[in-house]
């Protein structure tokens, strides 16, 4: 049985990899300090509550457990407070991210899947964005996700460390059978946030600009199921256990859908009236952002089960008719 080792596997991401990993018959184990994780997300796997800046209690986890492979969910991803507070960015996501590299070589662990994102690319020169579109992040926040991407390509050359960064374009909905699903605190991300007014919780939700070039004046994002998103994860964790090189892919359905077409969506799925109000830009909201995914459909034949915006809003709402409880 193959042991692995998940970052931030009580987060959103971390939770339904952990989950989905269980169930195909790995042995998991969670690591997550609970600052943005929930304890109960933690499902059938353990859970050390250790923070990656704990170099000494790191050492001890490697050295109790046969890790073939870490999982990198732990990180922290509001573009907004990154510019605010740099530091928190580069020390969270990249100065501890380098302690985990320095324990995973000493304890001979040398697989590594990388939550990477989007951000990379900054403002796009074209879409839909490719594998081989110029990176220039233009935050903190995609520049720590960039750099931790070329360092994982030097420890490749110089310590066989074989990685695969996955560029999330907007991971979406939730676990189909209802047990976990997406809990920021607080909640910044549009689906979330749109189901939340259509369930009450919430009074409004904002559009953030409503004059870019685009067929309705709304920001256009490639929403992509959480599920899917964890396949190419598994596709990954595969690939390199069977002795791939590294790589870099894109996760994205290649179709984007706008701000307003989403809380439209969000109305026909939930049957409710979703209030919103224009407001004006969000600052680095580029206008659109659209995945070409074809190198992980070519390389490890990724295909997506739940690439309909329907069903990701409908499991998505599934799970926020159960926050109600
Ligand atoms: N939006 C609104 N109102 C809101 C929230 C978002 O109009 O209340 C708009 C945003 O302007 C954007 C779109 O909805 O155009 C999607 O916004 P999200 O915050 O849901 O997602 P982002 O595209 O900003 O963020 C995604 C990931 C982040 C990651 C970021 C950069 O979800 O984790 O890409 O790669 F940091």
């Amino acid at each position: 049985m193959k042991n692995i080792l998940i970052t931030g596997g009580a987060g959103y991401i971390g939770s339904h990899m952990a989950n989905i990993l269980v169930k195909d018959g790995y042995k998991v184990c969670v690591l997550d300090n609970l600052t943005t994780g929930h304890k109960d997300a933690v499902l059938n796997a353990e859970l050390a509550c250790i923070d990656l800046a704990d170099r000494v209690a790191l050492d001890t986890l490697f050295a109790n457990n046969d890790f073939d492979a870490v999982m990198h969910f732990a990180s922290f991803i509001q573009v907004n407070e990154s510019v605010q507070n740099p530091a928190k960015y580069y020390q969270n996501n990249l100065a501890n991210s380098l302690n985990l590299f320095d324990v995973m070589l000493k304890h001979e662990v040398k697989k590594f899947i990388f939550s990477s994102s989007a951000a990379v690319y900054g403002e796009p020169i074209y879409t839909p964005i490719d594998i081989k579109h110029p990176t220039n992040p233009v935050n903190p926040y995609g520049r720590s996700k960039l750099i931790l991407e070329n360092i994982l390509a030097d420890y490749d050359k110089a310590y066989g460390l074989k990685s695969i960064s996955l560029r999330y374009f907007n991971a979406a909905g939730a676990d189909p059978d209802g047990k976990l699903g997406e809990r920021h605190n607080p909640e910044t991300h549009l689906i979330p946030l749109v189901l939340q007014v259509a369930s009450g919780r919430r009074k409004e939700v904002n559009i953030y600009g409503t004059d870019y070039p685009t067929k309705d004046g709304t920001c256009i994002r490639d929403y992509i199921h959480i599920v899917d998103l964890c396949q190419a994860h598994l596709l990954s964790l595969h690939a390199l256990l069977n002795g791939s090189i590294s790589n870099v892919y894109n996760l994205g359905n290649g179709h984007g859908y706008s701000v307003l077409e989403i809380i439209a969506q969000a109305s026909k799925v939930t049957q409710k009236k979703i209030n919103a109000k224009r407001c004006s830009r969000r600052a680095g909201d580029p206008a659109v952002l659209v995945a070409d995914a074809t190198r992980i459909k070519k390389n490890l034949g990724w295909n997506p089960e739940f690439p309909d915006l329907e069903t990701i809003i409908t499991h998505a709402w599934n799970f926020e008719k159960q926050q109600l409880n």
